[in-house]
């Protein structure tokens, strides 16, 4: 085996050459290299030192050429690498139940070296995390991502009467700070993600951009007409807390992805019909349509869980027992929401319309209801526990 440098300097590249050589070369056979660059003996012998290679200069009337034999120790480097899982998860025992820290950052399918630091990522159990659909539910809300710039009509011309107007900013009031617990949430949780799931670490953080885009939306539109957001109260925050505080992977996603999320998809295909201009109604059903994969996600991977774990609906069901104990003696949903939800349904202060728009309403928490006990039915929940956690879900509705 024989490599001519020709005038490529060693740490120009030439080492590049020299490695594939002795990469390629039989064991027990040595590599000859050749090369005019000054220094070349000197570089040369340096790095086979360092390397573990045998090395030899050869004097050769007046020009000279090195030999090069590989060391016992090349190679060995790699020798206790493992293989982290396999890329495509859908190849057999691809993403493992249980990956080791040693793991860390590393691909999932990647060659990682032996002696890599341990990392401290708390969720690293598959059957914790894991939906089989998940790399499928991933690519489709990459696909389905919006840009707020151009997604809403923002020029479309319309003048409400000020305390329509009023109405609109108070729900985008309340809804801003509902949509930044739910950025919130995922964002803990993904930096807490083994990085070997790492179809869900992706799925998290889109989820989380959804949110950012939710909260940029809302915000254009309560400033569309106006110079100042309307009110947040301190139930509703007290509400959200218990979201943002849940250190628990399933409770949290359970509490905002099933529940919360699920709750908000009625609320704002609500709001998107019953919307008195182009705007409101275009970011409420751009912010559903996100909303719907993220309950998607919750369902899909709670499913799996409480397969793979039953007693886990115990644990989600006094959680929502503890959730509802701890918020008793809050107000829940503001009534100025409330009472803006009933003028927006309404769509003038006409004492009929006023009472359509508060059945409206009526039925609108009707259907909170009853989906929230079909996604806990679909969890396998018995009708009346059902019943009980879908009763005893925060007034605040998230
Ligand atoms: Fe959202
Ligand atoms: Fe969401």
């Amino acid at each position: 085996m024989r490599v001519d440098l020709a005038d490529l300097a060693f740490e120009r590249g030439g080492a590049l050459l020299v490695k594939r050589a002795l990469r390629a070369a039989p064991p027990a056979e040595g590599v000859t290299v050749f090369g005019r660059a000054p220094d070349l003996a000197v570089h040369l012998r340096a790095w086979c030192r360092a390397e573990g290679h045998e090395f030899r200069w050869v004097e050769n009337n007046g020009t000279g050429h090195a030999w090069i034999m590989r060391g016992p120790a090349a190679g060995q480097r790699w020798s206790g690498a493992e293989r982290a899982g396999q890329a495509d998860p859908h190849v057999r025992d691809a993403v493992l139940e249980h990956p080791p820290q040693r793991w860390g950052l590393a691909g999932r399918g990647a060659l990682v070296e032996a002696g890599s630091p341990e990392f401290r990522f708390q969720l690293d159990r598959k059957s914790e995390v894991w939906s089989a659909d998940v790399a499928r539910m991933y690519a489709q809300a990459a696909a389905a991502q919006w840009d707020p710039a151009t997604a809403v009509p923002w020029d479309a011309e319309f003048d409400l009467p000020a305390e329509v107007e009023d109405a609109i900013v108070q729900v985008m009031t309340y809804l801003i700070e509902n949509e930044t617990a739910a950025l919130v949430v995922p964002a803990r949780f993904v930096a807490q993600l083994h990085p070997h799931f790492r179809e869900v670490m992706q799925l998290l953080a889109i989820q989380a951009a959804d949110e950012a885009r939710h909260i940029e939306v809302f915000t254009r539109r309560a400033l569309l007409k106006r110079k100042e957001l309307g009110l947040s109260t301190a139930g509703g925050q007290a509400s959200l807390q218990t979201l943002v505080d849940e250190p628990n992977f399933a409770i949290a996603s359970f509490l905002l992805s099933v529940l919360g999320e699920g709750t908000f998809l009625n609320l704002l295909w609500f709001l998107e019909r019953s919307a008195p201009d182009p705007v409101t109604s275009a970011v409420c059903r751009l912010a559903a349509q996100d909303e719907a994969r993220h309950v998607a996600f919750g369902m899909a991977h709670l499913r799996e869980h409480l397969q793979a774990q039953p007693w886990m609906r115990e644990t989600l069901m006094n959680a929502v027992r503890r959730r509802h104990e701890s918020l008793r003696h809050t107000a829940g949903l503001n009534a100025e929401v409330f009472d803006a939800l009933v003028l927006l349904a309404a769509g003038s202060w006409d004492c009929a319309d006023i009472g359509t728009g508060h059945d409206a309403v009526s039925t609108l928490v009707q259907e909170m209801h009853s989906g929230r006990k079909r996604r806990l039915l679909h969890l396998g929940f018995s009708d009346a526990g059902a019943e009980e956690m879908s009763a005893l879900h925060t007034r605040n509705f998230m």
